[in-house]
């Protein structure tokens, strides 16, 4: 497993870290339906087996759950992973969801947090959403002052744009930036990356596989059968019309993975790992077999050849949107 630097910090990223959204388990506004419990359990310590040294997780997944599991799945762990979580969603009793960034919020957050996940300090603290948007000012300030008091050693943000990193990146420099990035979402290609390439941030891009849709394992039949508390119903990449050109172009990747013998997960996880600026990508799992197929995918360096043909055929579903 190839080995980065995350930005400016002196964490080391595998450059597959593991994403535990869907075993926050069912039964919640963005919930990936039904999950056992210790089949996660058995995943996040699978994953740390085959070489992946760091977790990603948020408070709100599973309103607490994912944090409670991958607190348990790492405890009495001779190596402790790296373990990345975010503030900023939270909720009331009825599972209504909202984003807060006000000083005590995120200082009743991340008490929470580090309690949840049985640790004593938050290897890297991010926030989740700038939102509300006039706020962020007031919450990195407060990770700044939370990384002072030894409860996170860095702070980082997710789904920032380059106008809000530039308003923080005075107060105290970010670590990283966490961006959706993968073949059907490309945004951060045209300048995102290359700013935070010049300011020495580190990006960990989320959803490589855009949610499992490239993986090659999904079908119209599987995408209307997927569980009602399964919110990639809802995901318009997962209906019409977009659903039949995302299946279109999965079925013309197919072979690009499988002349080399790998399969369109990896080819997915390889093609976002392509980009020198990306630290790491966050894969997500629910099960040990898809992380031990995925976790290869760290390794795989594209040819040039093969990243050519893969843009032709982005362009192509690109305009077919
Ligand atoms: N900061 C943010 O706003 C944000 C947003 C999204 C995600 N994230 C983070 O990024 C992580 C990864 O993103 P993601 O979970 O949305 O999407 P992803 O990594 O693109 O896809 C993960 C899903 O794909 C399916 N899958 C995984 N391995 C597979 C395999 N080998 N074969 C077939 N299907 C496989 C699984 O779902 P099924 O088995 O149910 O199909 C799995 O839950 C999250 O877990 C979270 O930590 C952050």
């Amino acid at each position: 497993m190839r080995i980065r630097k995350l930005g400016w910090t002196d964490l080391n990223l595998s450059t597959i870290g593991l994403g535990t959204w869907a075993i926050g388990g069912g039964k919640w506004k963005f919930s990936w339906g039904p999950q056992d419990d210790r089949e996660s359990i058995s995943t996040i310590r699978r994953a740390l087996e085959l070489g992946i040294n760091w977790i990603d997780t948020a408070a709100v997944y599973g309103l607490g759950h994912s944090e409670e599991i991958v607190g348990k799945a790492i405890r009495g762990l001779r190596d402790r992973p790296i373990i990345a979580t975010k503030c900023e969603r939270v909720w009331d009793k009825d599972g209504n969801i909202f984003g807060r960034l006000k000083k005590e919020s995120i200082r009743s957050e991340v008490e929470a947090s580090l309690k949840r996940l049985k640790i004593e300090v938050i290897d890297l603290y991010q926030i989740h959403w700038p939102e509300p948007d006039k706020d962020i000012e007031e919450a990195w300030t407060t990770l700044g002052n939370l990384i002072k008091e030894g409860k996170i050693r860095y702070a980082g943000v997710s789904n920032f744009n380059i106008e809000q990193l530039k308003r923080v990146q005075p107060i105290h420099p970010v670590a990283s930036l966490q961006p959706p990035y993968s073949m059907l979402e490309r945004g951060i290609e045209d300048k995102t990356l290359q700013y935070c390439s010049e300011n020495n941030i580190g990006v960990i891009v989320y959803s490589p596989m855009q949610k499992g849709l490239l993986t090659g394992k999904f079908t119209r039949e599987r995408v209307r059968n997927l569980p009602e508390d399964d919110h990639r119903r809802r995901d318009p990449r997962f209906q019409e019309p977009e659903l039949s050109a995302n299946l279109k172009l999965v079925e013309d990747l197919r072979s690009i993975a499988e002349k080399g013998g790998r399969t369109l997960a990896q080819l997915a996880i390889a093609w976002v790992l392509r980009r020198p600026e990306v630290t790491a990508a966050i894969v997500g799992a629910r099960r040990t077999s898809q992380i031990e197929e995925t976790v290869v995918a760290g390794d795989w360096v594209l040819s040039k050849e093969d990243i050519a043909v893969i843009k032709t055929l982005l362009d192509r579903r690109q305009k077919a949107s």
